[in-house]
């Protein structure tokens, strides 16, 4: 009896491990379009809560935590180039490109889907607690120019408030899935005092799925140039050190969007004026 009693702890473990694991892998940045959809919560659901009783200043503050210094470009005089990961957060290869990011002192912006960001949202809070910038890529990338006003407003609003829940911060950059946008879905975006953010050059890495034309592609990158990449595919993560690398080489500093337009970024923008 005793020795059924004590072997169970250990086979449940060995058996809700796993389960758990690829629950998580499930869950977290399955490629572009998202093959496991996600609902999107009510607006109430998605708002993060507090009890009224107390004060809101007790509150958790993910991005209380200082980021570590990285001297502030000045893209006016210096030649700069953003690099922008697409379609995360994935729960394998977004924490593996932060790491590298870390160790290469190098800021980017991450346009996250909802979806992703509800079913990891400790992967979009680590990004955003080392600095790097958090922008809205839709609930679950559909093209928002075929979905009415009502949902479009409801993909871009639920995914604001997921990020603001796990991060802290709201953000106010957009990238409309497959960059596509019309007079409603600029309005839309635009209502909220928010910015659409597209590229001005794609590696196509989700289609070359080679790390090598990844790299070669990023490289053609010039003066202010916005690079789009994706964080969900590991030959896209394991081409950034040579990215940064030979960019860093032809004396390029790495930055964030924001920091490419020296802190207001554009409507529309794709690439900083030289
Ligand atoms: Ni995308």
């Amino acid at each position: 009896m005793n020795r059924v009693r004590s072997s169970w702890p250990r086979t449940g473990a060995a058996l809700i491990v796993p389960v758990l694991f690829v629950a998580l892998l499930a869950g977290c940045g399955l490629g572009e379009g998202g093959a496991d959809r996600r609902a999107m919560p009510s607006q109430a659901s998605a708002t993060p809560r507090h009890d009224p009783g107390r004060p809101t200043t007790s509150a958790p503050r993910p991005t209380a935590t200082a980021a570590p210094s990285i001297p502030e470009p000045d893209c006016a005089t210096e030649r700069c180039v953003a690099l922008t990961f697409d379609d995360g957060p994935s729960a394998v290869t977004t924490p593996q490109l932060l790491d590298e990011l870390d160790r290469l002192g190098v800021r980017a912006t991450f346009f996250v889907l909802g979806q992703n960001v509800a079913a990891c949202p400790e992967v979009v809070a680590r990004a955003a607690r080392a600095g790097h910038v958090i922008g809205n890529h839709a609930w679950d990338h559909r093209d928002l120019t075929r979905l009415s006003s009502a949902e479009v407003e409801k993909q871009l609003t639920t995914t604001s408030e997921t990020i603001a829940a796990a991060t802290g911060a709201r953000p106010t950059l957009v990238r409309p899935p497959y960059g596509k946008v019309n007079a409603a879905v600029t309005e839309q975006i635009r209502k909220t005092g928010d910015v659409d953010v597209l590229w001005s050059v794609d590696t196509e890495d989700w289609k070359t799925k080679s790390k090598d034309v990844t790299v070669s592609r990023a490289l053609a990158a010039g003066p202010g140039t916005i690079v789009l990449l994706h964080d969900i595919h590991s030959w896209s993560v394991a081409a950034v050190p040579e990215i940064v690398a030979g960019l860093q080489a032809q004396g390029y500093r790495l930055v964030t969007v924001p920091q490419l337009f020296g802190g207001t970024v554009p409507p529309g923008a794709r690439v900083a004026p030289h």
